[in-house]
């Protein structure tokens, strides 16, 4: 943008600091922690050792003397008043409290209320349980033999399976890869990981038992759905429930389920007639709550002798943990998995998921990712380097011999996806110019002349967020829309609620922008509100980076519904027809006169002191946002690893991220979300992993054994952008906040197997430690 072009302050396309970080930065901002009301009492949940075991006895006694303890419940207690289990998105159910059984380690056993944080704490220890070790299943492939252990014994089926779901041609496939030249086959495993936000998860919960009316402050990412789902489940009416979620210090998905902490604190308010507060301390929050990936997965790839690909089929067990609580939209099980069809016109693909029950905490959620995206990222990234190794094509070449190309959008991919736009090609030829791609395979030459270890990894991948149209996306029958509801005030500011709920993303920012943009008026005269179930219209919330493509849609649409009736009111003022008025350059013009012109404040004045006979008085607007399609960011990554042979310590050197999220509503913002998005890719794929050992125990129960990456360990981010507007989108953008995250893995892995390549090692799983590093090296060949 020239500087002289007509624009708007804090308009679209500018790179404006974030309105949240005044309140940030200063420690005022408003988390669920900071809500401390009088009379509030504390929650603290005493947890199982045991990953599977029968209860044969909970002694409260000893709890109950604690000096402050004023209430011990138990499952027995939820049971009488039917509240021992609760439903799961994915239509499974979940224990709040266990009547007789446990089914993994760290699960609530009891909950204990007490005047302060510390006497609920010493309650918690001093509860007394009984158990009868049962044996444990923490291996999917395990789980589904026969006789194993059956874990949920509730059911009427009387196995580990839970269910079977698969998509696409099986016969087509088959035959395609039988009829292909080359055939590449391995197996991947996507470990289980943790989102470890900043900020845990917890509750303030306040039944009135005057009013009757229940407020709850709470860590969610869906204020709206979990109020209905409340009223559901209780009985409570929904105009009674508020739901106010404040500030939240990171989500990735994890903060989308309700866990049993949020209904025992809820469960003690209703009993004592307090507000109770329930905080999660880091270790409860690593191994109790729902976790990410877990996804064993055997994946074939087909093509010609000439490198075009033909076919893919993926077969995959998927570990849920003891429920089913994966927060995916209720007619996709295995989340959007099928968009592992990637950039490449597969003429033919089939992809079949099945899912266990084992012994851990609930699996499946969608950790920065639009459902499974991730996953389906990883296998066909990682199986398009494998197929190049074994063709001996530059892994950049196969690419670009095989992508989509742009004029062939919308595309429509074998697995029944339609893809709005993309330039594919584009984005990995800047990626290699930044990066110096032919520069960097001669560097590599001259290294393994040496013997020295370098790699290179490219992944292109193909995104699908913006969840979603309402004929296909759900979650439990409430369709996957959101919404804007913007009121412009007789000075003319500007308030406007949606039904998202930023997390850290800065949508206070960026809707503002997007506004500013539609209305012509400056964004630092927006204010933008979410979270607030009395106020904010109903909306779905904000994961699966949906917020742009359906409450960022939201914003335009109802801004363009309020410039309708606003042209009305121009003309009036202006004494013209409405016919004779357009919007051009921010104001309301007299065609033909452009300098015969209102501003939408003027306009906005006169909406509420002299609007023309047969209009309503003021300036507002509501849209529920539907859209018509996904949106299909990509991006292409080059990523250059060092290895070192005496340690197998990797080193990721450079790493060039091309991202395409269509128009771009702040490009810091965007810049940061990639930044964040790349470290969370690099976690995985060097550092992070929940194990569980045979019994069940957790590996990786506290941040000295879970490694998260810390500013030491991350690399430098080199960024930049193509731009390819979506089609559907109001004002052309995608989503944009889990690109990163999901395109990471592939290329660091794909580097780290370039670099190995000369000591035949074709494939090691994430993540890459070291030591499965050294191993290979030293093994000489495949490594698990
Ligand atoms: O749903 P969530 O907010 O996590 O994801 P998103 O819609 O991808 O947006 C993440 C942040 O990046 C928001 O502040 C967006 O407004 C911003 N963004 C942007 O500036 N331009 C885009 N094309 C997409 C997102």
């Amino acid at each position: 943008m020239s500087a002289d072009a007509p624009h708007v302050k804090g308009g679209i396309g500018q790179s404006i600091l974030r309105k949240e970080d005044a309140r940030l930065i200063r420690g005022k901002g408003n988390f669920v922690d900071d809500v401390k009301l009088p009379g509030m009492l504390y929650l603290d949940i005493t947890r199982s050792p045991y990953a599977h075991a029968k209860i044969t006895a909970i002694r409260t006694d000893k709890a109950l003397k604690v000096p402050g303890v004023l209430a011990v419940i138990t499952g027995k207690d939820l049971e009488a008043a039917g509240l021992a289990w609760m439903p799961t998105l994915m239509s499974d159910k979940q224990m709040v409290l266990p009547t007789d059984t446990v089914m993994y380690q760290a699960q609530e056993v009891a909950a204990v209320v007490a005047d302060s944080r510390y006497a609920a704490a010493d309650g918690a220890a001093a509860v007394e349980v009984d158990y009868e070790p049962l044996p444990v299943v923490t291996n999917p492939f395990k789980a589904l033999e026969p006789g194993a252990p059956v874990i949920r014994t509730d059911r009427a089926e009387k196995s580990n399976h839970i269910w079977h779901w698969e998509t696409g041609d099986k016969a087509g496939t088959d035959a395609a890869l039988d009829g292909s030249a080359v055939r590449v086959t391995q197996d991947l495993y996507i470990p289980r990981i943790h989102v470890s936000s900043m900020e845990t998860c917890g509750c303030v919960a306040n039944m009135d038992p005057v009013s009757g009316r229940f407020t709850i402050w709470m860590t969610t990412q869906a204020p709206h759905a979990i109020r209905t789902v409340y009223a559901l489940v209780t009985g409570l009416p929904e105009q009674n429930i508020r739901v106010i979620s404040p500030d939240i210090g990171g989500g990735f998905g994890g903060k989308v389920p309700v866990y049993p902490g949020y209904v025992l604190a809820s469960v003690a308010s209703i009993k004592t007639g307090h507000p109770v507060k329930w905080i999660e301390d880091r270790s409860e929050n690593l191994q109790a709550d729902s976790f990410a990936r877990d996804y064993h997965i055997h994946a074939e790839i087909g093509a010609t002798q000439d490198g075009h690909v033909t076919a893919l089929r993926v077969k995959t067990l998927a570990d849920h943990g003891y429920t089913d609580a994966a927060a995916n939209p209720s007619k996709f099980p295995a989340g959007l998995f099928h968009i592992i069809t990637g950039s490449y016109p597969f003429a033919k693909a089939f992809v079949e998921v099945d899912a266990a029950y084992t012994n851990k905490p609930p699996g499946g959620i969608a950790y920065r990712c639009s459902f499974r995206v991730t996953e389906a990222v990883y296998t066909i990234e990682r199986m398009m380097d494998l197929l190049a190794h074994k063709l001996n094509i530059d892994p950049a070449e196969l690419r670009l011999k095989n992508f989509i190309p742009p004029e062939a959008f919308p595309f429509r991919s074998a697995l029944g996806w339609t893809y709005d736009s993309g330039n594919y090609a584009g984005a990995l030829r800047k990626a290699m110019e930044i990066i110096d791609y032919a520069g960097l395979r001669r560097e590599q030459e001259a290294k393994r002349a040496k013997g020295e270890l370098m790699g290179i990894g490219i992944s292109s991948f193909t995104e699908i967020v913006g969840a979603g149209p309402s004929q296909t996306f759900d979650i439990l029958g409430i369709k996957m829309f959101d919404s804007a509801e913007v009121r412009i005030h007789p000075t003319g500011k500007v308030i406007a609620r949606f039904g998202t709920k930023s997390q850290g993303q800065g949508h206070e920012t960026t809707y503002a922008q997007i506004l500013a943009e539609e209305l012509g008026l400056p964004a630092d005269d927006i204010r933008v509100e979410e979270g607030d179930t009395d106020t904010a219209p109903y909306g779905l919330g904000t994961y699966a980076s949906r917020s742009t493509p359906t409450a960022g849609a939201a914003a335009s649409m109802a801004a363009r519904k309020i410039r309708e009736k606003a042209r009305v009111i121009a003309a009036h003022l202006l004494e013209v027809s409405p016919d004779d008025v357009e919007w051009k350059d921010y104001a309301f013009r007299v065609k033909g006169v452009p300098g015969k012109s209102k501003t939408m404040a003027e306009v906005a004045f006169a909406a509420y002191t002299n609007h023309p006979k047969g209009t309503e008085a003021g300036l507002e607007a509501t849209d529920y946002y539907d859209p018509p399609n996904m949106t299909y960011p990509f991006g292409s990554y080059i990523c250059v690893v060092d290895i070192d042979k005496e340690t197998g310590q990797v080193s990721v050197r450079r790493f060039v991220a091309v991202d395409d999220c269509g128009t771009i509503i702040n490009p810091m913002i965007v810049d940061g979300q990639i930044h964040g998005g790349l470290t969370m890719g690099f976690a995985p794929a060097l550092l992070e992993e929940i194990q569980y050992d045979e019994d069940g125990n957790i590996h990786g129960g506290t941040f000295m054994d879970y490694l998260v990456p810390t500013a030491v360990e991350t690399p430098n981010w080199e960024t930049a952008k193509t731009v390819t507007p979506s089609p559907h989108h109001p004002i052309g953008a995608k989503g944009v906040g889990e690109s990163a995250t999901v395109g990471a893995p592939p290329a660091i892995a794909n580097a780290v197997m370039d670099a190995l390549r000369p000591y035949g090692v074709d494939h090691i799983d994430i993540p890459l430690h070291p030591w499965k590093v050294w191993q290979a090296l030293h093994g000489g060949g495949k490594s698990a």
